[in-house]
Protein backbone atom coordinates (compact mmCIF):
# COMPACT_ATOMS: atom_id res chain seq x y z
CA UNK A 1 0.00 0.00 0.00
CA UNK A 2 1.54 3.78 -0.32
CA UNK A 3 0.49 6.53 1.30
CA UNK A 4 -0.49 9.65 -0.75
CA UNK A 5 0.32 12.91 1.54
CA UNK A 6 -1.34 15.65 -0.04
CA UNK A 7 -4.32 12.80 -1.68
CA UNK A 8 -6.81 15.40 -2.66
CA UNK A 9 -4.60 17.54 -4.35
CA UNK A 10 -4.75 18.25 -7.74
CA UNK A 11 -1.40 15.81 -9.36
CA UNK A 12 -2.31 13.12 -6.36
CA UNK A 13 -6.34 12.88 -6.84
CA UNK A 14 -5.12 12.07 -10.90
CA UNK A 15 -1.87 9.85 -9.24
CA UNK A 16 -4.32 7.66 -7.00
CA UNK A 17 -6.61 6.88 -10.14
CA UNK A 18 -3.54 6.02 -12.27
CA UNK A 19 -1.97 3.51 -9.00
CA UNK A 20 -5.82 2.02 -8.62
CA UNK A 21 -6.13 1.30 -12.39
CA UNK A 22 -2.41 -0.50 -11.97
CA UNK A 23 -3.76 -2.40 -9.05
CA UNK A 24 -1.92 -0.98 -6.04
CA UNK A 25 -3.80 -0.18 -3.43
CA UNK A 26 -3.52 3.70 -1.31
CA UNK A 27 -4.23 5.40 1.12
CA UNK A 28 -4.99 9.41 1.10
CA UNK A 29 -3.37 11.58 3.97
CA UNK A 30 -5.14 15.83 3.84
CA UNK A 31 -6.15 19.00 5.95
CA UNK A 32 -8.13 20.13 2.61
CA UNK A 33 -6.14 23.38 3.02
CA UNK A 34 -5.95 23.65 -0.84
CA UNK A 35 -8.21 20.62 -1.77
CA UNK A 36 -11.90 19.61 -1.55
CA UNK A 37 -13.50 15.95 -0.05
CA UNK A 38 -15.87 16.00 -3.30
CA UNK A 39 -12.68 14.64 -5.17
CA UNK A 40 -12.48 11.39 -3.33
CA UNK A 41 -15.88 10.02 -4.20
CA UNK A 42 -14.73 11.02 -8.01
CA UNK A 43 -11.32 9.37 -7.67
CA UNK A 44 -13.58 6.33 -6.38
CA UNK A 45 -15.53 6.26 -9.40
CA UNK A 46 -12.00 6.19 -11.88
CA UNK A 47 -10.27 4.11 -9.97
CA UNK A 48 -13.16 1.46 -8.68
CA UNK A 49 -13.23 1.88 -5.31
CA UNK A 50 -13.19 4.92 -2.70
CA UNK A 51 -9.79 5.64 -1.23
CA UNK A 52 -8.78 4.88 2.37
CA UNK A 53 -8.93 8.46 3.42
CA UNK A 54 -7.25 9.69 6.65
CA UNK A 55 -7.88 13.50 7.30
CA UNK A 56 -5.26 14.98 9.11
CA UNK A 57 -1.75 17.19 9.03
CA UNK A 58 1.62 16.05 8.18
CA UNK A 59 2.94 17.63 10.65
CA UNK A 60 1.22 15.89 13.43
CA UNK A 61 3.49 12.71 13.86
CA UNK A 62 0.84 11.54 16.08
CA UNK A 63 -1.32 10.80 13.06
CA UNK A 64 1.47 9.74 11.02
CA UNK A 65 2.17 6.90 13.16
CA UNK A 66 -1.64 6.30 13.79
CA UNK A 67 -1.39 5.91 10.18
CA UNK A 68 1.37 3.64 9.47
CA UNK A 69 0.56 1.21 12.33
CA UNK A 70 -3.15 0.65 10.87
CA UNK A 71 -1.98 0.43 6.96
CA UNK A 72 0.44 -2.35 5.34
CA UNK A 73 2.53 1.48 3.66
CA UNK A 74 5.40 -0.13 1.75
CA UNK A 75 6.01 3.31 -0.04
CA UNK A 76 5.30 6.84 0.36
CA UNK A 77 4.47 9.91 -1.97
CA UNK A 78 5.09 13.03 -0.89
CA UNK A 79 2.82 15.63 -2.27
CA UNK A 80 1.53 17.35 0.45
CA UNK A 81 2.60 21.39 0.81
CA UNK A 82 1.85 24.35 -0.35
CA UNK A 83 2.81 25.82 -3.85
CA UNK A 84 1.60 29.35 -3.75
CA UNK A 85 4.94 31.63 -4.64
CA UNK A 86 3.71 34.85 -4.00
CA UNK A 87 2.05 33.68 -0.65
CA UNK A 88 5.71 32.54 0.27
CA UNK A 89 7.21 35.30 0.08
CA UNK A 90 4.66 37.21 2.08
CA UNK A 91 4.60 34.25 4.52
CA UNK A 92 7.92 32.33 4.73
CA UNK A 93 7.50 30.74 7.85
CA UNK A 94 4.72 29.09 6.65
CA UNK A 95 5.80 27.60 4.01
CA UNK A 96 9.18 26.15 5.58
CA UNK A 97 6.59 24.67 8.10
CA UNK A 98 4.27 23.25 6.04
CA UNK A 99 6.86 22.07 3.23
CA UNK A 100 10.27 21.67 5.61
CA UNK A 101 9.05 20.94 8.68
CA UNK A 102 6.45 18.72 7.42
CA UNK A 103 8.64 16.97 5.26
CA UNK A 104 10.82 16.14 8.40
CA UNK A 105 7.94 14.79 10.61
CA UNK A 106 7.24 12.23 7.55
CA UNK A 107 10.88 11.07 7.62
CA UNK A 108 10.81 10.91 11.24
CA UNK A 109 7.18 8.89 11.41
CA UNK A 110 8.82 6.61 8.71
CA UNK A 111 11.92 5.67 10.51
CA UNK A 112 9.67 4.63 13.38
CA UNK A 113 7.76 3.22 10.97
CA UNK A 114 10.24 1.12 9.01
CA UNK A 115 9.06 2.67 5.91
CA UNK A 116 11.71 3.33 3.27
CA UNK A 117 10.36 4.41 0.11
CA UNK A 118 9.88 8.11 -0.58
CA UNK A 119 8.72 10.01 -3.99
CA UNK A 120 8.68 13.53 -3.40
CA UNK A 121 6.95 16.17 -5.34
CA UNK A 122 10.19 18.78 -6.49
CA UNK A 123 10.04 21.66 -8.73
CA UNK A 124 11.43 23.18 -11.64
CA UNK A 125 11.07 26.26 -9.74
CA UNK A 126 14.45 24.98 -7.84
CA UNK A 127 16.65 25.74 -11.04
CA UNK A 128 15.56 29.67 -10.43
CA UNK A 129 16.14 31.95 -13.52
CA UNK A 130 17.94 29.13 -15.56
CA UNK A 131 21.43 30.08 -16.73
CA UNK A 132 20.95 27.66 -20.24
CA UNK A 133 18.50 25.87 -21.69
CA UNK A 134 17.28 22.98 -21.72
CA UNK A 135 17.78 22.33 -17.95
CA UNK A 136 19.45 19.26 -16.71
CA UNK A 137 19.58 17.76 -13.35
CA UNK A 138 22.61 19.05 -12.96
CA UNK A 139 22.06 22.54 -14.17
CA UNK A 140 22.92 25.53 -11.52
CA UNK A 141 20.50 26.01 -8.84
CA UNK A 142 19.53 29.24 -7.61
CA UNK A 143 15.58 29.09 -6.09
CA UNK A 144 14.36 32.72 -5.97
CA UNK A 145 11.85 32.56 -3.43
CA UNK A 146 10.85 31.33 0.22
CA UNK A 147 8.32 28.47 -2.10
CA UNK A 148 11.36 27.49 -4.40
CA UNK A 149 13.55 27.31 -1.67
CA UNK A 150 11.59 24.82 0.40
CA UNK A 151 11.74 22.29 -2.42
CA UNK A 152 15.54 22.73 -2.88
CA UNK A 153 15.99 22.31 1.53
CA UNK A 154 13.63 19.06 1.39
CA UNK A 155 16.12 17.43 -1.75
CA UNK A 156 18.78 18.38 0.02
CA UNK A 157 17.30 16.53 3.24
CA UNK A 158 16.37 13.53 1.05
CA UNK A 159 19.52 12.92 0.15
CA UNK A 160 21.56 13.13 3.10
CA UNK A 161 18.80 10.86 4.78
CA UNK A 162 19.50 8.72 1.44
CA UNK A 163 23.28 8.86 2.43
CA UNK A 164 22.72 7.53 5.66
CA UNK A 165 20.63 4.81 5.20
CA UNK A 166 21.43 2.87 2.07
CA UNK A 167 18.28 1.05 2.45
CA UNK A 168 16.12 4.05 2.13
CA UNK A 169 15.09 4.75 -2.17
CA UNK A 170 14.46 8.26 -2.69
CA UNK A 171 13.33 9.32 -6.04
CA UNK A 172 12.80 13.63 -6.08
CA UNK A 173 10.51 14.28 -9.24
CA UNK A 174 10.91 18.33 -10.01
CA UNK A 175 7.83 18.93 -12.32
CA UNK A 176 7.50 21.67 -14.75
CA UNK A 177 4.74 23.33 -15.56
CA UNK A 178 1.46 20.88 -14.95
CA UNK A 179 -1.73 21.48 -16.66
CA UNK A 180 -4.60 19.32 -17.72
CA UNK A 181 -7.16 16.93 -16.71
CA UNK A 182 -8.50 13.42 -16.31
CA UNK A 183 -10.11 12.85 -19.96
CA UNK A 184 -13.44 11.66 -18.29
CA UNK A 185 -13.61 15.19 -17.02
CA UNK A 186 -14.06 14.42 -13.27
CA UNK A 187 -10.92 15.34 -11.82
CA UNK A 188 -9.25 18.64 -12.59
CA UNK A 189 -7.15 21.37 -11.31
CA UNK A 190 -9.52 23.33 -9.02
CA UNK A 191 -7.46 26.32 -7.59
CA UNK A 192 -8.77 28.65 -4.62
CA UNK A 193 -9.17 32.30 -5.52
CA UNK A 194 -8.09 33.63 -8.85
CA UNK A 195 -6.17 31.01 -10.86
CA UNK A 196 -1.73 32.47 -10.17
CA UNK A 197 -1.08 29.89 -12.79
CA UNK A 198 -1.51 30.37 -16.72
CA UNK A 199 -3.75 27.19 -17.76
CA UNK A 200 -6.99 27.43 -15.16
CA UNK A 201 -7.01 31.25 -15.86
CA UNK A 202 -7.47 30.38 -19.35
CA UNK A 203 -10.09 27.73 -18.37
CA UNK A 204 -11.99 30.35 -16.33
CA UNK A 205 -11.63 32.82 -18.89
CA UNK A 206 -13.13 30.17 -21.95
CA UNK A 207 -15.98 29.25 -19.43
CA UNK A 208 -17.05 33.15 -18.49
CA UNK A 209 -15.83 33.17 -15.36
CA UNK A 210 -13.46 35.89 -15.88
CA UNK A 211 -13.64 38.63 -19.20
CA UNK A 212 -10.19 38.46 -20.06
CA UNK A 213 -6.45 36.97 -19.33
CA UNK A 214 -3.69 38.86 -18.93
CA UNK A 215 -0.65 38.00 -20.77
CA UNK A 216 2.18 39.26 -18.82
CA UNK A 217 5.06 40.93 -20.92
CA UNK A 218 5.31 40.23 -24.52
CA UNK A 219 8.81 41.69 -24.93
CA UNK A 220 10.89 38.31 -23.78
CA UNK A 221 13.25 37.51 -26.25
CA UNK A 222 11.26 34.04 -27.37
CA UNK A 223 9.35 33.52 -30.29
CA UNK A 224 7.00 35.73 -30.44
CA UNK A 225 7.44 37.61 -27.37
CA UNK A 226 5.87 35.52 -24.39
CA UNK A 227 7.25 33.74 -21.94
CA UNK A 228 8.33 29.81 -22.84
CA UNK A 229 7.52 26.98 -20.46
CA UNK A 230 7.35 23.11 -20.25
CA UNK A 231 3.79 22.06 -20.06
CA UNK A 232 3.22 19.20 -19.18
CA UNK A 233 0.22 16.83 -19.03
CA UNK A 234 -1.03 16.17 -15.46
CA UNK A 235 -2.13 12.62 -16.60
CA UNK A 236 1.71 12.04 -18.13
CA UNK A 237 2.64 13.64 -14.51
CA UNK A 238 0.78 10.60 -12.99
CA UNK A 239 2.43 8.03 -14.75
CA UNK A 240 5.53 9.41 -13.68
CA UNK A 241 5.20 9.45 -10.24
CA UNK A 242 4.22 4.93 -11.26
CA UNK A 243 7.64 4.64 -12.86
CA UNK A 244 9.26 6.27 -10.05
CA UNK A 245 7.63 3.81 -7.82
CA UNK A 246 8.49 0.85 -10.04
CA UNK A 247 12.33 2.65 -10.21
CA UNK A 248 12.60 2.23 -6.38
CA UNK A 249 10.97 -0.66 -6.05
CA UNK A 250 12.96 -2.68 -8.04
CA UNK A 251 17.21 -3.76 -8.84
CA UNK A 252 17.80 -1.76 -11.17
CA UNK A 253 19.61 1.36 -9.38
CA UNK A 254 22.92 2.98 -9.57
CA UNK A 255 22.34 4.96 -6.18
CA UNK A 256 19.22 5.05 -4.01
CA UNK A 257 18.50 8.76 -4.01
CA UNK A 258 17.24 9.90 -7.40
CA UNK A 259 16.75 13.16 -9.38
CA UNK A 260 14.36 13.64 -12.64
CA UNK A 261 12.58 16.04 -14.29
CA UNK A 262 9.30 15.36 -15.48
CA UNK A 263 8.53 17.93 -18.33
CA UNK A 264 8.23 16.93 -22.08
CA UNK A 265 11.19 18.93 -23.27
CA UNK A 266 9.11 21.24 -25.28
CA UNK A 267 9.06 25.03 -24.85
CA UNK A 268 5.20 26.38 -25.34
CA UNK A 269 5.00 30.59 -25.41
CA UNK A 270 1.96 32.13 -23.58
CA UNK A 271 0.89 32.96 -26.99
CA UNK A 272 0.92 29.78 -28.59
CA UNK A 273 -1.02 28.07 -25.55
CA UNK A 274 -4.05 30.65 -25.94
CA UNK A 275 -4.16 30.08 -29.67
CA UNK A 276 -3.96 26.04 -28.56
CA UNK A 277 -6.76 26.45 -26.45
CA UNK A 278 -8.96 28.52 -28.88
CA UNK A 279 -8.42 25.39 -31.38
CA UNK A 280 -8.88 22.77 -29.47
CA UNK A 281 -11.92 23.55 -27.27
CA UNK A 282 -13.34 25.95 -29.76
CA UNK A 283 -14.10 28.69 -27.35
CA UNK A 284 -12.36 32.22 -27.71
CA UNK A 285 -10.07 33.34 -25.14
CA UNK A 286 -10.03 37.52 -24.85
CA UNK A 287 -6.40 38.38 -23.78
CA UNK A 288 -4.68 42.40 -23.00
CA UNK A 289 -1.10 42.70 -23.11
CA UNK A 290 -0.03 43.73 -19.54
CA UNK A 291 3.32 44.36 -17.72
CA UNK A 292 5.82 41.45 -16.97
CA UNK A 293 5.23 39.81 -13.40
CA UNK A 294 8.09 40.30 -11.04
CA UNK A 295 10.03 37.02 -10.91
CA UNK A 296 8.82 35.63 -14.46
CA UNK A 297 11.84 34.32 -16.89
CA UNK A 298 11.45 34.68 -19.84
CA UNK A 299 11.67 30.37 -20.79
CA UNK A 300 12.20 27.12 -18.62
CA UNK A 301 12.20 23.95 -20.35
CA UNK A 302 13.50 20.61 -19.54
CA UNK A 303 15.98 17.85 -20.76
CA UNK A 304 13.66 15.23 -19.58
CA UNK A 305 16.36 12.09 -20.71
CA UNK A 306 16.96 11.10 -17.44
CA UNK A 307 13.56 10.02 -16.65
CA UNK A 308 13.60 8.30 -19.57
CA UNK A 309 17.01 6.29 -19.26
CA UNK A 310 16.24 5.57 -15.72
CA UNK A 311 12.59 5.59 -15.35
CA UNK A 312 11.26 4.13 -18.53
CA UNK A 313 9.10 6.76 -18.84
CA UNK A 314 8.09 9.80 -21.09
CA UNK A 315 5.75 12.45 -21.55
CA UNK A 316 3.32 11.23 -24.88
CA UNK A 317 0.19 13.54 -24.48
CA UNK A 318 0.59 16.91 -26.18
CA UNK A 319 -1.10 20.32 -26.57
CA UNK A 320 -4.53 18.98 -27.96
CA UNK A 321 -4.67 16.43 -24.82
CA UNK A 322 -3.49 19.37 -22.63
CA UNK A 323 -6.28 22.14 -23.96
CA UNK A 324 -8.81 19.68 -24.83
CA UNK A 325 -8.79 17.81 -21.48
CA UNK A 326 -8.73 21.49 -19.47
CA UNK A 327 -11.54 22.78 -21.51
CA UNK A 328 -13.56 19.26 -20.73
CA UNK A 329 -12.90 19.30 -17.37
CA UNK A 330 -13.40 23.28 -17.15
CA UNK A 331 -16.93 23.23 -18.76
CA UNK A 332 -18.50 20.33 -16.91
CA UNK A 333 -17.69 21.80 -13.80
CA UNK A 334 -17.49 25.74 -14.12
CA UNK A 335 -16.94 26.09 -10.13
CA UNK A 336 -15.16 22.95 -9.84
CA UNK A 337 -15.36 20.49 -7.34
CA UNK A 338 -18.26 22.74 -5.84
CA UNK A 339 -20.54 21.82 -8.60
CA UNK A 340 -22.30 17.93 -8.49
CA UNK A 341 -20.36 15.52 -10.38
CA UNK A 342 -22.03 14.78 -13.97
P1 LIG B 1 -2.44 20.96 -4.47
O1 LIG B 1 -2.47 22.13 -3.57
O2 LIG B 1 -3.60 20.70 -5.35
O3 LIG B 1 -2.16 19.64 -3.62
C1 LIG B 1 -1.49 19.64 -2.38
C2 LIG B 1 -2.36 18.92 -1.38
O4 LIG B 1 -1.67 18.86 -0.13
C3 LIG B 1 -3.69 19.65 -1.12
O5 LIG B 1 -4.75 18.71 -1.19
C4 LIG B 1 -3.53 20.19 0.30
O6 LIG B 1 -4.77 20.26 0.98
C5 LIG B 1 -2.58 19.18 0.90
N1 LIG B 1 -1.75 19.69 2.00
C6 LIG B 1 -0.99 20.78 2.04
N2 LIG B 1 -0.37 20.89 3.22
C7 LIG B 1 -0.73 19.81 3.94
C8 LIG B 1 -0.41 19.34 5.24
N3 LIG B 1 0.40 20.04 6.03
N4 LIG B 1 -0.95 18.20 5.67
C9 LIG B 1 -1.78 17.48 4.86
N5 LIG B 1 -2.13 17.88 3.64
C10 LIG B 1 -1.60 19.03 3.18
O7 LIG B 1 -1.10 21.08 -5.33
P2 LIG B 1 -0.56 20.22 -6.55
O8 LIG B 1 -0.45 21.14 -7.71
O9 LIG B 1 -1.29 18.97 -6.69
O10 LIG B 1 0.92 19.98 -6.03
C11 LIG B 1 1.29 18.80 -5.35
C12 LIG B 1 2.75 18.91 -4.98
O11 LIG B 1 3.52 19.10 -6.16
C13 LIG B 1 3.08 20.08 -4.05
O12 LIG B 1 4.07 19.66 -3.13
C14 LIG B 1 3.63 21.12 -4.99
O13 LIG B 1 4.54 21.97 -4.35
C15 LIG B 1 4.33 20.26 -6.02
N6 LIG B 1 4.47 20.90 -7.34
C16 LIG B 1 3.37 21.44 -7.94
C17 LIG B 1 3.52 22.09 -9.16
C18 LIG B 1 2.35 22.75 -9.83
O14 LIG B 1 2.55 23.67 -10.61
N7 LIG B 1 1.12 22.32 -9.59
C19 LIG B 1 4.77 22.14 -9.78
C20 LIG B 1 5.86 21.56 -9.13
C21 LIG B 1 5.70 20.95 -7.91
C1 LIG C 1 3.30 30.38 -17.02
C2 LIG C 1 3.49 31.50 -18.02
C3 LIG C 1 3.53 33.69 -17.03
C4 LIG C 1 -0.65 33.67 -15.71
C5 LIG C 1 4.64 28.46 -11.45
C6 LIG C 1 5.51 28.39 -10.23
C7 LIG C 1 6.37 27.17 -10.27
C8 LIG C 1 5.55 25.91 -10.52
C9 LIG C 1 4.58 26.05 -11.64
C10 LIG C 1 5.15 24.75 -8.43
C11 LIG C 1 4.45 32.59 -17.55
C12 LIG C 1 2.35 33.54 -17.94
C13 LIG C 1 0.57 33.31 -16.26
C14 LIG C 1 -1.39 34.72 -16.31
C15 LIG C 1 0.34 34.97 -17.95
N1 LIG C 1 4.77 25.54 -9.39
N2 LIG C 1 1.06 33.95 -17.36
N3 LIG C 1 -0.86 35.32 -17.40
O1 LIG C 1 5.32 30.88 -13.37
O2 LIG C 1 6.09 29.03 -14.92
O3 LIG C 1 5.46 28.49 -12.60
O4 LIG C 1 3.84 27.27 -11.50
O5 LIG C 1 6.20 24.26 -8.24
O6 LIG C 1 7.04 27.12 -9.05
O7 LIG C 1 6.33 29.55 -10.21
O8 LIG C 1 3.69 29.11 -14.19
O9 LIG C 1 1.36 29.13 -14.97
O10 LIG C 1 2.13 30.96 -13.40
O11 LIG C 1 2.95 30.94 -15.75
O12 LIG C 1 0.78 35.55 -18.94
O13 LIG C 1 -2.47 35.09 -15.84
O14 LIG C 1 2.23 32.16 -18.22
O15 LIG C 1 4.07 34.97 -17.11
O16 LIG C 1 5.16 33.05 -18.67
P1 LIG C 1 5.21 29.50 -13.80
P2 LIG C 1 2.45 30.03 -14.53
Amino acid sequence: MILLTGGAGYIASHTGVALAQAGIPYVVLDNFCNSQPGVLSRMGVLGGASPVFVQGDVRDAATLDALFARYPIEGVIHFAGLKAVGESVAEPSLYYDNNVSGTVTLIRAMERAGVKQMVFSSSATVYGDPESLPLTETSRLGPINPYGQSKLMVEHILRDVATAHPDWRVACLRYFNPVGAHPSGLMGEDPRGVPGNLMPFIGQVAVGRRPQLSIFGNDYPTVDGTGVRDYIHVMDLADGHLAALRYLQGDRQDSNYLVANLGTGQGISVLQMVQAFEQYSGQRVPYVIAPRRPGDSASCYADPSVAHQLLGWKAVRGLKEMCQDTWNWQHRNPNGYADPAH
